[in-house]
């Protein structure tokens, strides 16, 4: 008999018919000479039923013998039963099994510490499940608004010789010799792709040296990025509202038992709409002024300042208009005050804070060298970047979106480590 996914078993139409399953033993308990064992696949779960005179010998024994985790078949008749998660069982005919789990590690209560060594084996609980659902969904959506808006998905190379974001955050690579890096961003690149496409995306590894341990720092995350010609930064602000309001409606429209199951309400994103309220570098400040923060003009905001600025918010909104001192080389000075630069954070609601970064470029010659020469960056690493200034150049804005902070926030996640399968901080690359 073919097998059918567990979500297809558990519907009105199979009641009281015969159908086959397979997958991983979920939970299991003995009554008498009655063995419920609860069947986990991708799509869900389901109750087997095992009655020893329903089948024979050896699917008795292999059904009383089979632990926790062991990969099974399960062929029986479908019942609608209240008591049954999610109100149908299957009452077994034939049990065998594909192979015998040793005991599963993990048990109730191990440590976050262990449940991260033993990654590979806790990315199959429930939670981790969901999330890579989510977040599978999550990234379809946004997709979908690039392709919806005209935009062109395209691959940076990961391996480079120039910076994007400083040098203190690079991890280099001993590339036959010669010194190089993991990327930091696929933006230098984006704004090559715009002078062929003229709007472009790309969903693609970022990597970060982050020495600090925080709830939102990951050293390889995954960064959606985005650089259209054309746009200035008010452009750039609009598009990048619009596709947050989108994605958010769109998972609570089309997912929201994912979202539940996170506890986060659908209501909630459901209410994320475009405009999102903008906030000046400088209103910032004095916020956290008022609030007892010592912090003046020229500082950079913290984890800590994040949730501050946050934390009473439903919606995200923008900081905008740093000063040119705390942002990269690349960001286009504000013609109305030199120490400032054209840019946009976008800061998400609940405390969870900074979720994207974006910016207007420089596009002009003169301009990029001057600020190159401040910044003290290695000409000869950055020509190419440079050229795009001498060749048709003009004026263009983008940004960055990281997906685990994005995830964190809309799953209400404590950790950024929960929306990544297998995530590399400070003291962890493995498994
Ligand atoms: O603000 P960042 O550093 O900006 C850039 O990299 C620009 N070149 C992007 C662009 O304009 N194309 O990073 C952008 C976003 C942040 O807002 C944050 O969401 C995420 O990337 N991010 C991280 N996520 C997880 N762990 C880290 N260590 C991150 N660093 C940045
Ligand atoms: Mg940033």
């Amino acid at each position: 008999m073919a097998f059918i996914q567990i979500s297809e078993a558990m519907q009105p139409s199979q009641d009281g018919k015969e159908a086959s399953i397979r997958g991983w033993i979920y939970r299991k308990r003995t009554a008498g000479k009655m063995l419920f064992i609860v069947i986990r696949d991708a799509s869900g779960v389901m109750q087997c039923a095992v009655k020893k005179d329903a089948v024979d010998a050896k699917g008795w024994e292999n059904a009383e013998k089979a632990l926790i985790e062991s990969s099974v078949e399960v062929t029986g008749l479908v019942k609608k039963d209240e008591r049954a998660p999610g109100g149908y069982e299957m009452q077994a005919k034939e049990f065998s099994v594909t192979q015998f789990s040793e005991i599963f590690p993990i048990s109730k209560d191990v440590s976050t510490e262990f449940l991260l060594d033993v990654r590979h084996l806790w990315l199959r609980s429930q939670k981790l499940t969901n999330m890579m659902k989510a977040r599978d969904f999550a990234t379809r959506h946004f997709r979908e608004f690039f392709v919806k808006e005209g935009f062109w998905e395209v691959t940076p190379p990961i391996i480079t010789r120039a910076g994007c974001e400083g040098g203190s955050t690079l991890f280099n690579v001993d590339y036959f010799g010669e010194p190089a890096y993991l990327t930091q961003s696929g933006q230098l690149y984006l704004e090559v792709f715009i002078t062929a496409l003229e709007k472009a995306f790309i969903l693609a590894p970022s990597f970060r040296a982050e020495p600090s341990r925080t709830v939102k720092h990951l050293t390889e995350y995954w960064h959606l990025e985005m650089e259209a010609a054309y746009y200035h930064n008010d452009d750039s602000m609009k598009f990048q509202e619009e596709m947050v309001s989108y994605v958010c409606q769109q998972m609570a429209k089309n997912h929201p038992e994912l979202l539940q199951f996170f506890g986060r309400d659908p209501a909630d994103l459901l209410a994320i709409k475009a405009p999102f309220d903008r906030l000046e570098y400088e209103d910032a400040i004095k916020q956290l002024q008022e609030k007892g923060v010592k912090k003046e003009w020229g500082d950079d905001f913290g984890a800590e300042d994040e949730k501050l600025l946050t934390g009473h918010l439903k919606q995200p909104i923008f900081i905008t208009g740093y000063p040119k001192k705390i942002k990269a080389f690349y960001m286009k000075e504000d013609p109305k005050n030199p120490e400032k630069v054209l840019c946009a954070d976008m800061m998400a609601p609940e405390g969870h804070g900074e979720v994207i970064g974006g910016s207007e470029r420089i596009w002009e010659l003169d301009e990029l060298m001057k600020r190159m020469k401040e910044e003290k960056l290695e000409e000869k690493d950055y020509k190419w970047y440079v050229d795009l200034r001498r060749y048709g150049s003009v004026p263009h804005s983008g940004f960055g979106l990281g997906i685990e902070r994005f995830m964190k926030w809309i799953l209400n996640l404590d950790h950024i480590r929960d929306a990544i399968p297998f995530p590399r901080v400070i003291n962890r690359c493995y498994p």
